[in-house]
Order: C-alpha cells, then sequence, then structure tokens
C-alpha cells in the first residue's frame, strides 16, 4: 500500500509536544520511576453531582439532535452570557459542538483568513489546525514584562503597512500557557485596535468561569460586533471528556455560523444527546454551581500561589496566576550553565527535567516561543480535588492557603522541591 498519499497539509503537523512528553512519562513509570504529571491540561475537579445526575437521567435520549445544538440549551447559555456578562445573546447566537476545538477547526474550516494572529505563546492546537486548514499563521511576539500578555502596539505594528488583509485572532485569557489574564482596561484598548483593523477575534474564554477571583471579562463587551467567544464545560465543570463546547456570536457574524452548521451536519452533525441535555443542568445556575465554582477557585488559587511563590523565590520569573492552572515558568537566568549541560532548547531541558527529577512540563517552544527560550508550561493539578471540594463542603470555615496546601497537596510540594533542588545544582 502506498504510504505518501498523505494530505500535504499534514505534513506540516509536528508530533504534539505533549504526545512526546506523555510517552516518555509512560516509559518512566514502567522503569518504575515516581513521575509528576505537570504537562496535562485538565482540571482535576470532578464533575459536580448534579450534572452527573441530569446525565443519567438522560442517557435514553437518542435522537439526532438540531446540528447548532438543543434549543433549550443554547436558550440558557445565552441567559448565562447575559446574567453574567450583560450580552445581548439569544439562542440563535449560540452553537453548540463536541467540544470547543472542533468548533474553533470548523470555524478555520469554514472562514477563509489571509493570516491567523497568535500572540506567542497560545495554546497548542491553534497553529496545527491552521495548518491543517491551509493558513498562513503570524505569530505576534510578546514582552515577559507585560506578563507575556498582547498589547496594542504589537498589532499596530504587525498590521499597519497591510492593513487591508483578512485576519482573525485568537486571544485566549486567562491564558493556556501562562496563566495570566486581562483586565476590562487592557480589553477596551485591545477591542479600539481589532475594530480599527477589521480583525475577528476568537476569544477563547474557555478558563473564564475558573479566573480566580470570580472576575472574568469577556472582551465581546467592548468589541461585539467583531468577537466570537468560544468556551465550554470542559475546564469549569471537570467535564473535558464529555465534549462539549460552544461559541457565542455576535448578530452581524450569523452568517459564519450558518455556514459553520453546514459544516457541522457533513461532518460531526451534532452533539451526543444525553449531554447536552446535561449540560442545560450545568449551566442552570444555582446555590450548588456556585459554590463548586467558589471552592474550585479558592483551591486553585492557593494551589497556583504556592508553586510561583516556591520557585519565584529561587529566581525563576513568570506571570502571577490568575486564572486555570497553568504557570510558565522561565529558566532563562540558568541558561550558561544549562549550554554547559548540553541543554540548548525548551525540549532538550523538559526531558532533561523529566529524566532527572520525574518531573513533567511541556516546553515553551510548543506554544509558539522561540526554542531557544527556557520557558515551560507547568499545570499544577496533581492532587485530588475531590478530596479536597468535600474538605471545604463539609468544613466551609477551613482557610484555604499555603498550610493548606502543604498539608493536602503534598504531590505539589514534592515535585516543585524537586524542581528547585535541580535547578539550584546547576
Ligand atoms: C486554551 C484552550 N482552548 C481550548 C481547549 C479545548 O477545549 P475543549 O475541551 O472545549 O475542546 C483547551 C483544552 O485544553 C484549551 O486549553
Amino acid at each position: 500500500m502506498a504510504t505518501n498519499n498523505l494530505n500535504n497539509s499534514l505534513r506540516l503537523v509536528k508530533p504534539s509536544a505533549t504526545l512526546v512528553i506523555n510517552e516518555l512519562s509512560s516509559k518512566l513509570i514502567n522503569e518504575g520511576v515516581e513521575i509528576f504529571r505537570y504537562g496535562f491540561g485538565q482540571s482535576p475537579f470532578p464533575v459536580p453531582d448534579k450534572i452527573v445526575k441530569a446525565l443519567q437521567n438522560n442517557a435514553h435520549q437518542k435522537d439526532y439532535l438540531p446540528v447548532k445544538g438543543l434549543y433549550k440549551l443554547r436558550e440558557i447559555i445565552a441567559d448565562f452570557f447575559k446574567n453574567n456578562y450583560e450580552l445581548d445573546a439569544t439562542a440563535e447566537d449560540i452553537m453548540i459542538g463536541p467540544g470547543s476545538k472542533e468548533l474553533i477547526y470548523n470555524f478555520q474550516v469554514t472562514y477563509n483568513i489571509e493570516e491567523l494572529l497568535l500572540p506567542s505563546p497560545s495554546w497548542v492546537s491553534y497553529e496545527p489546525q491552521a495548518q491543517l486548514t491551509n493558513h498562513n499563521v503570524a505569530w505576534i511576539p510578546t514582552d515577559e514584562k507585560n506578563n507575556w500578555k498582547l498589547k496594542p502596539n504589537d498589532i499596530i505594528g504587525h498590521c499597519k503597512d497591510t492593513p487591508n488583509k483578512t485576519r482573525t485572532i485568537i486571544l485566549n485569557y486567562p491564558s493556556n500557557p501562562t496563566g495570566a489574564s486581562y483586565t476590562a482596561i487592557e480589553l477596551m484598548a485591545l477591542a479600539e485596535v481589532f475594530k480599527q483593523f477589521n480583525i475577528i477575534v476568537i476569544a477563547d474564554e474557555i478558563y473564564g468561569e475558573v479566573h480566580h477571583e470570580g472576575n472574568h471579562q469577556t472582551i465581546a463587551k467592548f468589541y461585539p460586533q467583531g468577537t466570537i467567544i468560544s468556551t465550554g464545560l470542559s475546564k469549569w465543570a471537570g467535564a473535558g471528556g464529555w465534549r462539549l463546547g460552544f461559541f457565542v456570536f455576535p448578530k452581524n457574524l450569523r452568517y459564519i455560523l450558518d455556514a459553520m452548521a453546514i459544516v457541522a451536519s457533513e461532518t460531526y452533525t451534532s452533539t451526543s444527546a444525553p449531554i447536552q441535555f446535561a449540560a442545560v443542568e450545568a449551566y442552570r445556575e444555582d446555590e450548588s454551581t456556585k459554590l463548586y465554582l467558589e471552592n474550585s477557585r479558592k483551591i486553585l488559587k492557593e494551589v497556583g500561589l504556592y508553586v510561583y511563590n516556591q520557585l519565584m523565590n529561587i529566581g525563576v520569573t513568570m506571570p502571577k496566576p490568575e486564572g486555570g492552572f497553568y504557570l510558565f515558568p522561565n529558566f532563562n537566568k540558568w541558561k550558561d550553565a544549562l549550554v554547559k549541560k548540553g541543554i540548548f532548547t525548551s525540549k532538550d531541558f523538559c526531558n532533561v527535567l523529566l529524566k532527572e527529577t520525574g518531573v513533567a512540563l511541556l516546553p515553551g517552544e510548543a506554544f509558539g516561543h522561540p526554542k531557544e527560550n527556557f520557558t515551560a508550561r507547568l499545570t499544577y493539578v496533581d492532587f485530588d480535588g475531590k478530596e479536597l471540594l468535600n474538605i471545604l463542603k463539609e468544613t466551609p470555615s477551613v482557610i484555604v492557603d499555603g498550610k493548606f496546601v502543604e498539608q493536602y497537596c503534598p504531590r505539589m510540594i514534592l515535585g516543585t522541591k524537586k524542581i528547585e533542588q535541580w535547578i539550584l545544582s546547576l
């Protein structure tokens, strides 16, 4: 059988860094090495009980649902965005899909872009999706001094000589990989330049509900006509494997929603019916969801701060975590020692760190950072989220602080110590 008949666009897509690190981790586990899986991007918390029950009660839903999604779910999501983000959304503005990742891909299949703008660093899958759909990617460098966040001038600098190109940007905040987010004032300033250059924004707000202060802002408020919000159940409800995401469109971009529905109807048809019925319960706001989110945020905030403080104390630099569950430590201070040890790239760094300490991180180059930058993504979810939520539910007076982290997150403490010791021994 011919082996060279693969689609050309596949040749551009490199094997994912996540896969490489996971394979090495599994090999080391088989050899009996203790591994700290700080490379994973999965919520540590269980799906809330009431949502699990709703799924059980809807296991019998067997019919194909409408391509754009269950109307009742689209309605309740629109209400959620009206109530929480003051958006003028109705059910017709919402499109449900099997994960927001699939929708971002569907958008790229549907919409012709001359240039997809990605701030560096950005999440690992945007660029491969652009390669699969034959779009040009322009990485926009950002500065550590600005917490690796995009500034209006970065966009002006990039677009001013070719202002008429058709451009889309994927702006993700709170950020995977940095954990940083944008304030309303920063979003307002960015909205101005996106408007100036007619750039469509895919606002990837999948970590919005796990903003540590519960204070997530959306750029859709400041640039409604050009923003499509992308989000879903995966991160805030611990339901990555359920595969439910959605886009919230402004009315003037309804034609893109309609076109994406054509692509959906000829590919995945519609999102799993029982999951959509259960998601109605997820977006029905009540005291139990509020408590689940408040407690998840409290825990994530303290664990993130703990690891941040430990690493900052020895001179590693990174943005202070504001949402989600990631840190983006920069080890450039040890560049000379690393190079002497034969470590030249962030990928080398992660491989050697994993072999010598058992701590798995993902290299900054997987997120579009220059490979000679010794940056990496660290996920701080190596603890028993179910146990911790139970403790907070049973004893609401318990204080979630550094001591709490030391007592209940031993694997985060140990893995962080291992990184510190390894760095200090360089
Ligand atoms: C930034 C970002 N966007 C999108 C996704 C995809 O989420 P979903 O499970 O909705 O496909 C992820 C998942 O890791 C992510 O980190």
